[in-house]
């Protein structure tokens, strides 16, 4: 009706997407086929004809990261980006941050400057083709070492022009911002921007960004929503101008909430949320359904949808001169 046309006009920037959340079963198979490899059994398991079937965090990461045995060639990645990067442009995004786990691949033998040298050019050429802007996040995965990720850090430091800030995803239970303080100090030292997942209703969520906020001293925060358990805490990632990068969809598989509340609350304390995909080739929904979700299941008004998309732009790490033809 007349709110989908509504949402699907809307200038929009993205700012939570993992590139390897953007592995659909169809791209996956055309991978393997091209490498002369077998379908890796995860993704013949779980794929349907709509895509990925599973129901929690746990289940997700078990298809995750062993469908990503198909990327092996710099092509590969370039194909990735610009798969997700088309998909981006047709429902109206003009400026993506994207995150992705370079050790989901050196881990298995894929040498860094393959993955970053294709994840480059999908990028630019996406950017000449479509004319859609989009830059790096780097993320260390949470369940390895800290030293592990300071030698990923030390890869990253030839690709500034690609990479423009440093994340912490994977599996969050027993692992703390802390444990990573060290690596995050160096990367801020080299000029890179801080985030961090604070996943949804995880045992120490509110601990959690407490230490990201004060220990580590993030620009913004993933997920983040347990927020508003502890109302000081939000009065200070308000002053602070946090950005939040929330998930709905994403939320209502691995939990059972989408947390509708809790982030239009947030959005009308003044908090700078935004609305995200996260993983859209496993969760089935790319930015826009993130946003039906909410315009359906809330009473979210028009002007506070204009909001969020404010808000992605002002979060955002574009420079500020290029955020300003933006806004
Ligand atoms: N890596 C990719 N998607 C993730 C998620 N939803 N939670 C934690 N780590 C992830
Ligand atoms: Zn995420």
């Amino acid at each position: 009706d007349d709110l989908e046309a509504f949402i699907k006009g809307l200038p929009k920037a993205e700012l939570h997407v993992h590139l390897e959340g953007c592995l659909t079963p169809q791209l996956a198979k055309r991978l393997a086929k091209r490498n002369d490899m077998p379908l890796p059994d995860s993704v013949k398991k779980a794929s349907t004809a709509e895509g990925f079937a599973f129901h929690d965090l746990t289940s997700f990461l078990a298809i995750y990261y062993p469908a990503m045995e198909v990327l092996q060639t710099a092509e590969d990645f370039a194909d990735l980006a610009m798969d997700y990067l088309t998909k981006a442009h047709q429902q109206n995004v003009r400026y993506v941050e994207l995150f992705f786990d370079p050790q989901a691949h050196t881990s298995r033998g894929v040498p860094f400057p393959t993955v970053l040298n294709g994840y480059r050019n999908g990028l630019l050429k996406a950017q000449r083709e479509l004319g859609i802007s989009a830059s790096l996040i780097m993320c260390f995965l949470r369940d390895m070492s800290a030293e592990f990720a300071m030698a990923t850090l030390m890869d990253a430091l030839p690709y500034k022009d690609v990479i423009i800030g440093v994340g912490l995803d994977s599996d969050e239970r027993g692992n703390p911002p802390r444990k990573f303080a060290k690596v995050f100090g160096r990367a801020r030292q080299e000029g890179f921007l801080l985030t961090m997942h604070c996943d949804i209703d995880q045992q120490d969520s509110v601990k959690h960004i407490r230490q990201a906020v004060h220990d580590i001293g993030v620009d913004r925060i993933d997920h983040g929503t347990n927020i508003v358990e502890d109302a000081e805490l939000v009065e200070l990632v308000r002053q602070k101008a946090i950005g939040l990068t929330c998930c709905p969809v994403s939320n209502s598989v691995v939990t059972s909430d989408f947390k509708g509340k809790e982030i239009l609350q947030l959005l009308r304390q003044g908090v700078r949320v935004t609305l995200n995909s996260d993983d859209p080739a496993y969760f089935r929904g790319y930015v826009n359904e993130n946003i039906f979700k909410v315009a359906w299941e809330t009473d979210v008004t028009r002007k506070e949808l204009v909001q969020f998309q404010r808000n992605a732009f002002a979060v955002s790490w574009l420079s500020s001169w290029r955020r300003d033809r933006y806004l």
